[in-house]
């Protein structure tokens, strides 16, 4: 592990500068820009196909881009083949080796390096230490639990002490709880060792939980870069705001720096003409009929969690999704019955220009 890892400054890691990949007529990686600072979790968060492993690849070095630049702590890496670069990856499938015990998955990537076997005991014992699997050493890949095989795939990476750690969709074999404890789990272990890594998942949840940045991806371009927070609260673009968490775009006009909603309510904005105006579930309250002059009608309403959500039909082209906490609405509100609507907080609002 370098000695400036769990420093906490701010010198940047990995620098990826205007990198361009395609393969054929497909341009995968369009001028992808991103910097990840020492010790950060960087998450590239994206639907499918939009070229989050294309790029966790480059910075390996299983690909090369066409053009750009991938520099970790400031030394160009195109020129610098796998095994020399300074990073290790943890795969969407963990492919440990199913012959070969635990204790053995993890040393063999030092083994290959030709470490002294004294060495080798040791840091594998450290590694399995560091993710809660000592006293594993002699079990093999098929008697371990999915999220015991996911920690030895870290384990064997961690092992190699790389500068940048990058993990591709590490939890997808996982079942939805285990999932959760993982998150927590492996995002205590990298800030532990202060390590920089990079991370990809399609799971706007898990990247909000994982990260401390987060670069949404779409088609190959990084639409927006920014905290948990910038991209919830703030999504500078209408495809952030939809992908990440539940959203309700209500059309409306602005005028004057003001959209005015049906409950009179006004929300100050910069945009002039036709906007859509995102409103999260939350930021909406339902109350019984006739308190606001936004009115309509529930047309259904689920369980999430500590949640109601409910669906509202208020003459938006889609219902309106509205979530209340369960004990303080629930039991008030069926499906049918006539509501009136509200915004919570006009500030928390955000407006896109309509086409
Ligand atoms: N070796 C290749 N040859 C041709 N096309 C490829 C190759 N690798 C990837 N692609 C294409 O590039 C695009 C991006 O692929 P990539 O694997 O980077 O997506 P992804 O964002 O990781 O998606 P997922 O979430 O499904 O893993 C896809 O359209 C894919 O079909
Ligand atoms: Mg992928």
């Amino acid at each position: 592990m370098p000695a400036t890892a769990a420093s906490g400054s701010q010198a940047c890691v990995v620098e990826i500068r205007r990198v361009r990949k395609r393969f054929a007529d497909l341009i995968v990686l369009d001028d992808c820009s991103l910097t990840a600072q020492e010790g950060e979790i960087l998450t590239l968060l994206g639907s499918s196909g939009c070229g989050k492993t294309t790029l966790l690849r480059c910075i390996a070095g299983f690909l090369k881009p066409d053009a750009g630049e991938i520099r970790i702590d400031g030394r160009d890496t195109v020129p610098v083949p796998v095994n020399r670069r300074p990073v290790g990856v943890v795969f969407q499938s963990y492919a440990l080796f199913p012959h070969l015990t635990v204790a053995n998955n993890v040393a063999y990537g030092l083994k290959m390096r030709g470490a002294p076997v004294e060495e080798i005991r040791e840091r594998v014992a450290k590694a399995l230490a560091t993710v809660s699997l000592s006293g594993f050493e002699e079990r093999y890949p098929s008697q371990l639990s999915g999220g015991q095989q996911q920690r030895v795939a870290i384990a064997r990476v961690l092992v190699l002490e790389p500068r940048v750690l990058l993990l591709d969709e590490p939890f997808n074999a996982l079942d939805a709880k285990l999932r959760g404890s993982m998150q927590v789990e492996l995002r205590q272990l990298i800030k532990r060792l202060g390590i920089t890594a990079i991370f990809v998942t399609h799971d706007q949840e898990e990247a909000l939980t994982m990260s401390d940045r987060i670069a949404v991806m779409r088609a190959g371009r990084i639409e927006q870069l920014g905290t948990p927070e910038d991209i919830f609260d703030r999504p500078q673009t209408a495809y952030v705001a939809d992908f990440v968490g539940a959203s309700n775009f209500w059309e409306a006009r602005a005028a004057s720096g003001q959209i005015t909603l049906p409950s009179g309510q006004i929300v100050a904005t910069k945009l002039d003409g036709d906007v859509s105006l995102l409103i999260r579930p939350h930021n909406l309250a339902l109350s019984s009929a006739g308190s606001s002059t936004w009115n309509g009608r529930i047309i259904s309403r689920r369980h999430v969690g500590a949640l109601m959500e409910y669906e509202v039909e208020a003459g938006a082209t889609r219902p309106l999704r509205i979530a209340a906490l369960r004990d303080v609405e629930a039991t008030l509100l069926s499906t049918g019955e006539a509501v009136s609507i509200n915004l919570r907080d006009p500030t928390a609002c955000m407006a896109y220009p309509r086409p």
